[in-house]
């Protein structure tokens, strides 16, 4: 295989690794929230998909375990019934990952196969989705792999994410273009007419969010949708899933004072949308933060990156390769500024819209229906921009992701859009 490759797929690994290798067996092998698998499931998935499609199906092997196809099929049984399978406990799931592995080492593979990049972007979310189980599990004494130095980007002003900057009205290319690696939802690239509209500087921060809270805003209920409302009165929510008070804040690396001037996260759909109301605003939709996130207004063209075309750095955007494990500042890096003027479209947290998830035109499904297809209709949200646990091999200006409204393990907050008369 490709050297290239091979480094990427290597780098994925030591991360995957690298984020459980502090975590007890017993911790590792059980579950600890309804929302998410046992860790190790994760770990026994990453291999089984990596057999499945790279040594299996590409490189015409036998399958390794066969006979675990069902219990690492994601669509056989829901998250909160993972508990029940037979799956590999720590040291065979391990030794699955390894050995499956090497059959791929010995395949001869491109460098640039669409298959090699599903792999490795499945693994990368994957590591996303093991550290929203262990943000909610909150394992006595578990540390993020890494602490980076963030003093660099320490210095950042106190921004709100109601500082709102004007995008003109615009006929843009949205989705991915057709050459390159995209996900079938990406596809086709298509224009869409852009009203004129304005947009957070920044993400909602948590001052933003403690005012909001000060406002009544969890008992306002001209403030809610009704579904949103039914939700909030049934869980009893009062404030964002990781907040322990008005004061505190529960992160990857233990309980720490609320950062205010950093972005607000774990809060669901719901929450992002009543938010929104509260200030005379709304949501974005899909269309419109693509737009703000790559859309080059001068030039007339859209960027691979809300920065340009350089591939992203810790100076553009906190993603997993920065292992910062945490938002930043909002509007801390100013490297990483769209055409716009907006500030962190990339990386720190998630972005709720206010679209649901549906095809594009001419969307087919690539390479099979359960990645995007079964999930399309009114249910799903979409999620733009990824997170500071998303990685630069997955994220981009046109990356979606989705979840139901009410979620809210998701590194996910919101960034406000208006009308522009
Ligand atoms: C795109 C994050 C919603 O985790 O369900 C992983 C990614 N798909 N394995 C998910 C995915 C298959 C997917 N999300
Ligand atoms: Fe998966």
């Amino acid at each position: 295989m490709a050297l290239l490759e091979t480094d990427r797929l290597e780098r994925a690994r030591e991360q995957t690794l690298a984020l459980v290798a502090a975590v007890a067996d017993s911790e590792l092998e059980r579950v600890h929230s309804p929302l998410m698998s046992p860790l190790v499931w994760d770990l026994g998935h990453i291999a089984a998909f990596e057999d499945l499609w790279l040594a299996h199906r590409r490189g015409g092997l036998p399958l390794l375990h066969p006979e675990l196809l069902g219990v690492y099929d994601a669509f056989e049984t829901p998250r909160w019934r993972r508990g029940e399978l037979p799956y590999l406990q720590r040291a065979a799931a391990e030794g699955f990952l390894s050995a499956v592995r090497e059959r791929v080492r010995s395949l001869v593979l491109g460098g640039d196969e669409p298959l090699v990049e599903l792999v490795l972007r499945h693994e990368r979310q994957h590591a996303e989705t093991m550290l929203q189980t262990l943000a909610l599990a909150a394992l006595d004494g578990w540390q993020p792999p890494a602490g980076a130095d963030t003093s660099a980007y320490g210095s950042a002003a106190q921004h709100s994410g109601l500082d709102l900057i004007a995008v003109p009205a615009a006929t843009v290319p949205i989705g991915a273009a057709a050459e390159g690696c995209a996900y079938d939802n990406e596809r086709s690239q298509h224009h869409v007419e852009v009203e004129a509209f304005s947009i957070g500087r920044v993400p909602v921060t948590n001052a933003d969010w403690l005012e909001f809270v000060g406002d009544g805003g969890y008992r306002r209920r001209d403030w809610w949708t009704a579904e949103g409302w039914r939700w909030r009165a049934e869980e009893h929510v009062e404030r964002p899933l990781q907040w322990v008070s008005e004061s505190a804040e529960r992160r990857l690396d233990g309980v720490a004072p609320l950062d205010l001037r950093a972005p607000v996260v774990h809060i669901c759909w719901h929450e992002a949308e009543a938010f929104a109301r509260s200030r005379g605003v709304r949501l974005p939709t899909e269309a419109e933060w693509e737009t703000a996130a790559s859309w080059d207004a001068d030039a007339a063209v859209k960027r691979a990156w809300p920065w340009g075309d350089e591939a992203p750095e810790p100076r553009h955007a906190n993603l997993i390769e920065s292992a910062v494990f945490a938002p930043l500042a909002a509007g801390a890096l100013l490297d990483g500024a769209a055409p716009c003027g907006a500030l962190g479209m990339i990386g720190d947290v998630w972005e709720w819209t206010a679209s649901c998830f549906g095809a594009y035109p001419r969307f087919r499904a690539y390479p099979y229906r359960e990645y995007s297809e079964v999930f399309f209709g009114s249910e799903y949200r979409v999620l733009r921009g990824g997170s500071f646990a998303a990685s630069a091999d997955v994220v981009t200006p046109t990356f979606r992701n989705w979840d139901l409204p009410q979620r809210r393990q998701i590194f996910a907050g919101v960034r406000v859009a208006a009308d522009l008369a």
